[in-house]
């Protein structure tokens, strides 16, 4: 019976040491992760103020690339999710911090995920950002610049044990944009703007945080269990939206309504995205429609 105890004893002490060594190897790779200091330097240049400039900024930001769905519409930022074992995840107060970003940190933030520290900024979906044109950069800097400021104070996002593991076994989609993005590559020249689909597809990156890159949806990998899962968007007839008209995207973009009357989920950014222009959601469908329909849940 001794015996038997004291191997009990051995196998479950060996058992902890290994649970907190691997919890440690996780937590030093993360935290070098984390701190690393990306060293892309973009020389600082002027944006235009003048008031049409600054509109099309705002568009960008509120209606189309959803900068305000997470920082706010007011930019003062929220808390999105304060957890002991996952973390807290906060959307900064961006109205407090632009003075201290010039020009080229800004976008160097918002097309590379490289805070103006030099360390990579979590969470923040710049992957989303990184083809986007000089000129609508540009706007949607002079919008953040000119946005008046708004007292909210915020703790800083600090990752639990949950948020680590996760991010250390690789479980994640762009937790960590700046790693997925190749800072010196050439961008592609961006399309005209208009109803074609090469525009929806310069337009439609920011679907995939949550409708995935693939466009069919389904949960994203280490999304929490109560987070509504995103649905299919490409032309597949039995489990997208192959069999709507252009009339029902419309709705669906600007009402959150499908074409049998169901009310969409707020967490599907139609209240954003419902200030596209007619041309804009052209394009996207054209893009969409252009897509190879896939089955849901394939990302
Ligand atoms: C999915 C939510 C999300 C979206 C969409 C988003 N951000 Fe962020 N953003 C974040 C998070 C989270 C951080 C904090 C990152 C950190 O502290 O590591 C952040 C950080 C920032 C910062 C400040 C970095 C600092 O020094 O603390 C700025 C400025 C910013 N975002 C601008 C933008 C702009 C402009 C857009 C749209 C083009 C945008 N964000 C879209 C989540 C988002
Ligand atoms: C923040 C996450 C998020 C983003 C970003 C997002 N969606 Fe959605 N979307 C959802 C969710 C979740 C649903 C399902 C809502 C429900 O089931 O009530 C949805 C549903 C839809 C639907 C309805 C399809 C159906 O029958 O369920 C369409 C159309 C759609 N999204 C288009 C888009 C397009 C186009 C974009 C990009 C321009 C986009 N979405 C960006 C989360 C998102």
């Amino acid at each position: 019976m001794k015996k038997i105890l004291k191997w009990i004893g051995f196998t479950f002490g060996g058992l902890i040491v290994v649970l907190v060594l691997f919890y440690l190897v996780i937590h030093i790779s993360t935290e070098r992760r984390l701190n690393k200091i990306y060293t892309l330097e973009i020389a600082d240049f002027e944006v235009s103020f003048d008031p049409l400039t600054i509109e099309r900024g705002r568009h960008f930001a509120d209606n189309v690339f959803l900068c305000g769905a997470c920082h706010g519409m007011d930019y003062s930022g929220q808390i999105e999710l304060d957890d002991p074992l996952f973390g807290r995840l906060v959307f900064p107060n961006i109205t407090e911090i632009k003075d201290e970003y010039s020009n080229a940190e800004l976008e160097r933030l918002i097309r590379y995920g490289i805070k103006r520290d030099g360390k990579p900024a979590v969470l923040m979906p710049s992957f989303e950002y990184t083809h986007l044109s000089d000129p609508d950069m540009e706007a949607i800097i002079a919008y953040i610049k000119n946005l008046p400021a708004v007292e909210n104070d915020l703790p800083e996002t600090k990752l639990g044990p949950l948020a680590r593991i996760f991010l250390g076994l690789g479980v994640f989609e762009h937790f960590i944009s700046a790693e997925d993005i190749d800072h010196y590559a050439e961008r592609p020249p961006a399309p005209e703007p208009g109803p074609t689909a090469e525009y929806g597809k310069y337009l439609a990156s920011t679907c995939q945080t949550c409708h995935g890159p693939g466009y069919s949806g389904g949960k994203g990998p280490g999304e929490p269990p109560d987070m509504p899962i995103a649905t299919n968007i490409t032309a597949h007839r039995e489990t997208g939206i192959g069999l709507w008209s252009i009339d029902d995207f419309y709705r669906a973009m600007r009402e959150g309504i499908r074409p049998n009357g169901e009310k969409l989920d707020e967490f599907m950014p139609y209240l954003n995205f419902r200030g596209m222009t007619d041309m804009e959601l052209d394009a996207l469908w054209a893009f969409l429609q252009s897509l190879e329909p896939r089955e849901f849940g394939n990302r």
